[in-house]
């Protein structure tokens, strides 16, 4: 066992937990870090921060196993405060893995989406 943080998720990954991630992190997250997690949120853009959150897209942070980003919002990180006392653990993980599709969202590319659901949604990778 290595004290690091875990690789994978201790939680099957299901639609019904990236939805219940997505929902958390919108009410929890989204105000400061932005709703694609690229720090462009509505607190940022008012000046109100002292230090700005990163973007979720930073190679550091895409680097990072899932469990760092449920240790970043048990434990907190320098000016970002914790959330243990307020999010249960199984949100805590909901919101991890949330994270982590923000990423691969934000990191993917318009080639990788089936041409199908391309056409279903009117999306040109153009
Ligand atoms: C009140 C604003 C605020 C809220 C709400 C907030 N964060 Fe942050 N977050 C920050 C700031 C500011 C930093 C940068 C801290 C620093 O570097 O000193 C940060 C940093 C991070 C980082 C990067 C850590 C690193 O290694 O640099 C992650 C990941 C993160 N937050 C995830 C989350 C998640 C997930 C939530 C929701 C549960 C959340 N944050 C809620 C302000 C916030």
């Amino acid at each position: 066992m290595s004290d690091g943080p875990a690789r994978s998720l201790p939680v099957p990954l299901t639609a019904e937990l990236l939805a219940r991630g997505q929902e958390r992190y919108n009410i929890y997250c989204t105000v400061c870090h932005g709703r694609t997690g690229d720090g462009k949120s509505v607190i940022v853009q008012r000046k109100a921060m002292r230090v700005l959150p990163p973007s979720y897209f930073d190679q550091r942070l895409m680097a990072q196993p899932v469990g760092y980003f449920y240790k970043v919002i048990s434990e907190g990180v320098r000016n970002m405060r914790p959330y243990a006392r307020q999010i249960p653990v199984e949100d805590r993980w909901a919101i991890a893995a949330y994270v982590r599709a923000l990423q691969l969202a934000g990191s993917g590319k318009c080639e990788q989406v089936p041409a199908a659901v391309r056409a279903e949604k009117g999306w040109s990778c153009k």
